[in-house]
């Protein structure tokens, strides 16, 4: 075969398998055949000092004009395959900026908490400061200094959450109810009058139940002063009616004993949702119950500090779960700690 033909040949055999190259493996392989150290057009170069002097120079710019031509060809797939290489993982990498994007899981604030601001508004106004008492509290200050007798039920272990304390050390327990900080307030405000707003959790070791729960929230109001009365009681309570529950709501005060009040009262407003007729809500009695309240008994007042012959005190204390299950009808309270989003994100 003439030099001319093998030429032809291996041009012709190189471009076509390089064709079918498509893989940076395959395209080395195919250059190692070619245009390697003892591939076919390097074979080609060799066998040109056989030749006669006159043949050698046409037939080395032969030789080299089929290496040029397999070298551009051999980039030229090479820069394919990069290209074809950087479009894959763009297509695979790429945001695509035309998909409807998925909306964050946007918390809100529970049932109660909503509950607490509203009252913080409403007693804001008329002129009450918040203050956060202790949930971990002596014995004394839940119970003694309140004006509990010492036998007094409230204090069995069976009610109330004891901690364990070393022997002779005093009492400690979880609080039952918001009241013990009236005399954390009273001792640092004494002998200057006073309107706190005392919110937070409280414990008992109750049986949970659909109506109560371990924890559970309350809120105490407290105003000391010079001249403070139950009609000053009771126009506080409306306000706080009117405005919680709607304009129109009525006010009851049924006689009620606490050992840390005196007069003592339990709260009703005119049921919001049959203005007074009575409904389910109410029971057909046409009134809702809210909490306990009273004018200060002189000894609590004595045990925060005041002198009880000049200064006189009203309190209450409220649970805001039980608001939000009259206003909102939820039949079970153990629905405010279940963790179930499905009721809390009715609200909010
Ligand atoms: N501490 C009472 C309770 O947990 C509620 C209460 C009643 C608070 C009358 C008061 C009050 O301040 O005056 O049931």
């Amino acid at each position: 075969m003439s030099l001319q033909e093998d030429l032809v040949q291996i041009e012709h055999q190189a471009q076509c398998e390089l064709e079918a190259v498509t893989t940076t493996e395959t395209l080395a392989q195919w250059k190692s055949a070619y245009l390697g150290k003892s591939g076919a057009v390097t074979r080609l170069s060799r066998g040109l000092g056989d030749l006669s002097p006159e043949e050698r120079p046409e037939a080395g710019r032969c030789v080299n004009a089929l290496r040029d031509t397999l070298e551009t060809a051999f980039a030229a797939v090479e820069e394919h395959i990069k290209a074809a290489a950087r479009t894959a993982t763009l297509s695979t990498d790429r945001v695509d900026i035309t998909l409807s994007g998925r909306l964050p899981a946007v918390g809100r604030m529970h049932l109660t908490n909503q509950v607490l601001q509203k009252v913080y508004a409403i007693f804001a106004e008329m002129g009450f400061q918040i203050w956060e008492s202790r949930e971990v509290e002596l014995d004394d200050y839940n119970f003694g200094l309140l004006n509990f007798p010492p036998e007094h039920p409230a204090r069995d272990m069976q009610d109330t959450f004891y901690l364990e304390m070393p022997e002779h050390a005093p009492k400690v327990l979880l609080r039952t109810h918001t009241s013990p900080g009236q005399i954390h307030a009273m001792r640092y405000y004494a002998p200057r009058p006073l309107r706190i707003l005392l919110p937070g959790k409280c414990y008992r070791n109750e049986q949970i139940t659909a109506r109560s729960e371990v924890m559970f929230h309350q809120f105490e109001f407290l105003a000391v002063g010079r001249t403070i009365t139950m009609g000053d009681l009771k126009g506080t309570l409306s306000t706080f009616a009117e405005r919680m529950f709607g304009k129109g709501t009525k006010v009851r005060l049924r006689a009620s004993f606490f050992p840390f009040t005196e007069p003592s009262a339990e709260m009703d407003v005119t049921c919001y949702l049959c203005s007074g007729k009575g409904c389910r809500i109410c029971k057909y009695t046409g009134w809702l119950e809210i909490g306990g309240c009273g004018m200060v008994h002189p000894n609590v007042l004595r045990n925060g500090g005041y002198d009880p012959e000049e200064f006189s005190g009203f309190a209450g204390g409220f649970g805001p779960e039980r608001i939000s299950m009259s206003k909102y009808s939820i039949d079970d309270i153990r629905w405010f700690n279940s963790g179930d989003l499905r009721f809390i994100e009715q609200f909010g």
